[in-house]
């Protein structure tokens, strides 16, 4: 909730839309309005499909990458996370490029295979996965900056050599922007570190709180998408008008109020007064930020990947978490999940919250 909760030109928009109906089974003019928004936003974007989950985005742009490329294999990263769609609910293998075991009871060992999970930030094993087996893999689907391991920044020469790759060897590279679009930046972290993807999925901010999600990209590939081409995909709810209206009224604001600067600065001040608080009490930490997204590890860093994030002390997040609950601050509840500055997040907030931190920090050496 980039905004903060119930914003009242959000809220006002839902109003409105609500008294006309809430569902249509059919296109409105609506979403045709948030596609265009879209499309001017992320340059590497030329169609969209909507959908109502970030998980049947990123569903939807595996099986359009496969339709695409006639191949099978998806790369994915260790500790990204995608949705709960059976094929990317595998998250870890050792070595530098297992064939994955499911995640998650439930899933054919048949179609984990086709999944290959690699290291994040490990420009390495991604090119020898593409040497050894580049033309059978049809994409690889990325956190361009991590949020689910954490938050965790790319290092440059992981996504300019997934570009480099996938586009030498016919892939999909395929941009999760769930987290970030209209996040780290207007245009998502595709605008912040300049790397264009051929496929990009959208969730969170573009329904601005209420169920809407995209997957969009270069023209000829989603064409491939059904009605006009042999990729099916379609649901009752997508592109639901309440939730694409909601999601129309969040990104016009955000177009009007320019909220990354001061987000930045926020963060910036978050991040530090974290970080000096548990340096001054000598507990070791790391914290990552991008713009507005930020984790503290209790881990000595760097935190770069899922292996150095695991080395996090989870037994002291839980207990400042449930010390920051007691000072009024709702954290994520995992240690492997980022904090997000809202714009409903003063500077007084923020301050507060440092403040709070301080003090959890101190009760959290004593629980
Ligand atoms: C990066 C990323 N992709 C996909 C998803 C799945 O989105 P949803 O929960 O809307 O299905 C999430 C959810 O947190 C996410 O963080």
């Amino acid at each position: 909730m980039i905004l903060g909760h119930a914003h009242a030109s959000v809220i006002e928009a839902i109003r409105a839309a609500a008294a006309s109906g809430t569902s249509y089974g059919a296109p409105t003019e609506i979403e045709v309005l948030l596609a265009e928004e879209i499309i001017a936003a992320f340059p590497s974007v030329e169609k969209v499909r909507m959908v109502s989950s970030g998980t049947e985005a990123t569903m939807t742009a595996i099986r359009l990458a496969r339709g695409f490329t006639g191949r099978d294999l998806a790369i994915k990263f260790e500790g990204c996370y995608h949705g709960h769609s059976d094929g990317l609910l595998v998250k870890a293998g050792s070595g530098l490029a297992t064939f994955g075991t499911p995640d998650s009871a439930g899933i054919p060992g048949d179609v984990a295979r086709n999944t290959i999970v690699l290291p994040y930030n490990d420009p390495a094993s991604l090119a020898r996965v593409f040497e050894e087996q580049g033309d059978a893999i049809a994409c690889v689907i990325v956190e361009p900056v991590a949020g689910n391991i954490g938050c965790v920044p790319p290092r440059p020469e992981f996504l300019n050599s997934m570009r480099e790759l996938t586009l030498r060897h016919g892939s999909i590279l395929i941009f999760d922007e769930v987290i970030t679009g209209f996040r780290v930046a207007y245009g998502g972290a595709q605008e912040l570190l300049g790397i264009k993807p051929d496929l990009t999925c959208l969730g969170k901010i573009i329904g601005g709180g209420l169920p809407a999600a995209a997957v969009g990209g270069r023209a000829e590939i989603m064409e491939r998408l059904a009605p006009l081409g042999a990729v099916y995909q379609a649901g009752t709810l997508s592109g639901n008008p309440l939730a694409v209206t909601a999601g129309l009224a969040t990104l016009k604001l955000l177009k009007e109020l320019n909220p990354y600067p001061e987000l930045e600065r926020r963060g910036a001040n978050l991040e530090k007064g974290l970080r000096d608080a548990a340096g001054e009490l000598g507990i070791p930490s790391t914290v990552n930020r991008v713009g507005s997204m930020l984790t503290a590890f209790f881990a000595e860093g760097p935190v770069t990947d899922w292996p150095s994030a695991k080395r996090s002390n989870t037994d002291q997040y839980a207990r400042f978490f449930r010390a920051m609950l007691d000072e009024g601050v709702y954290l994520a509840p995992s240690q492997f999940e980022c904090a997000f500055v809202s714009y409903a997040h003063t500077d007084e907030l923020i301050e507060k919250t440092i403040q709070a931190a301080n003090k959890a920090l101190q009760e959290s050496i004593h629980r």
